[in-house]
């Protein structure tokens, strides 16, 4: 580190910045010296006090002891503030593929393995959904033995990691493999929207400000092949509130459908669900890897 600059107020930034110049990571060092000069210009932009840096501080310190296995408070903030969508689209720019949107803090790694066609909706509860899609390359050929890992919220608008006293293991979650022709398809009930965790420093950050803590009505997608780029995007519900203003920001255009009422008891039967249902199509387009 080289002190040939002392600090002052109006060449903060650029001393400090300074001070990563002999940093042996060229990444590591263009990343922190751009944090740091943005840090500075917003403490000054704003003239922070010091009560409000002890506030912050503390926010932080709370946020982080909120933390644990399988709460993320700090991925929590980073979605309120729209950074993990904008990270996730700076990375996943859409050209013609689907597009992807945040991950949100449900996944579990170990999805339960499905047939199609299998019943996902464990606890019985729920508007009946016949769900059906097909995954494409980029050319529109069929991808089969495509992965497609779903999960959602049940009619209450939790998921089953939230409630498990009340809701079954896997409750709305299956781990799928398309067909040949790259379909796929299964049974499940129409999700429903739900507010994002609330009782940490993000829920209170939300209150403080106005906002509400709602997620529009969704199913999560993560779809991989071999050779072909991942994709991680939700099957957002046409006619569910908060699809304008979504807490973490979540909603693109391109990934809302139709989730039409079909009223023929010979379809039902066909397909195992109680008459009448709702149905959605989804096709999923990867890019090449
Ligand atoms: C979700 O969709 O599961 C989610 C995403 C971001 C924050 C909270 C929940
Ligand atoms: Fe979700």
């Amino acid at each position: 580190m080289s002190n040939s600059e002392l600090f002052s107020e109006e060449r903060s930034a650029e001393v400090v910045a300074g001070s990563f110049a002999d940093a042996p990571d060229p990444r590591l060092r263009t990343v922190l010296s751009s944090l740091v000069r943005h840090l500075h210009d917003f403490v000054k932009d704003v003239e922070l006090t010091e009560a409000e840096w002890a506030t912050a501080i503390d926010f932080l310190t709370a946020t982080g002891q909120k933390c644990d296995s399988v709460r993320q408070e700090f991925v929590l903030l980073s979605d309120v503030l729209g950074v993990s969508m904008l990270v996730e689209t700076i990375n996943h720019r859409a050209g013609a593929a689907t597009e992807s949107t945040v991950l949100g803090p449900f996944h579990m790694v170990d999805s339960p393995p499905r047939a199609l066609g299998d019943q996902i909706a464990l606890d019985g509860k729920g508007q009946p959904c016949l769900v059906t899609g097909r995954v494409v390359g980029p050319g529109g050929e069929a991808i089969g033995g495509a992965s497609i890992d779903v999960w959602q919220a049940n009619e209450d608008g939790f998921y089953d990691v939230q409630q498990p006293e009340t809701i079954p293991a896997n409750n709305l979650r299956g781990l799928f493999t398309a067909a040949d022709d790259g379909t796929f398809w299964f049974r499940s009930v129409v999700p429903c929207h739900y507010p994002i965790p609330m009782d940490g420093p993000v829920g209170e950050l939300l209150r403080a400000t106005g906002r509400h803590p709602n997620r529009p009505a969704h199913i999560h997608f993560i779809v991989q092949a071999t050779g072909y780029a991942p994709v991680t995007t939700h099957l957002f519900v046409d006619d569910s509130p908060y699809l304008d203003s979504d807490a973490v920001f979540g909603v693109k255009p391109t990934l809302i459908r139709d989730f039409p009422i079909t009223d023929d008891p010979v379809r039902a039967a066909e397909v195992g669900l109680p008459n009448p249902f709702r149905t959605v199509d989804f096709e999923i387009s990867l890019k090449q890897a």
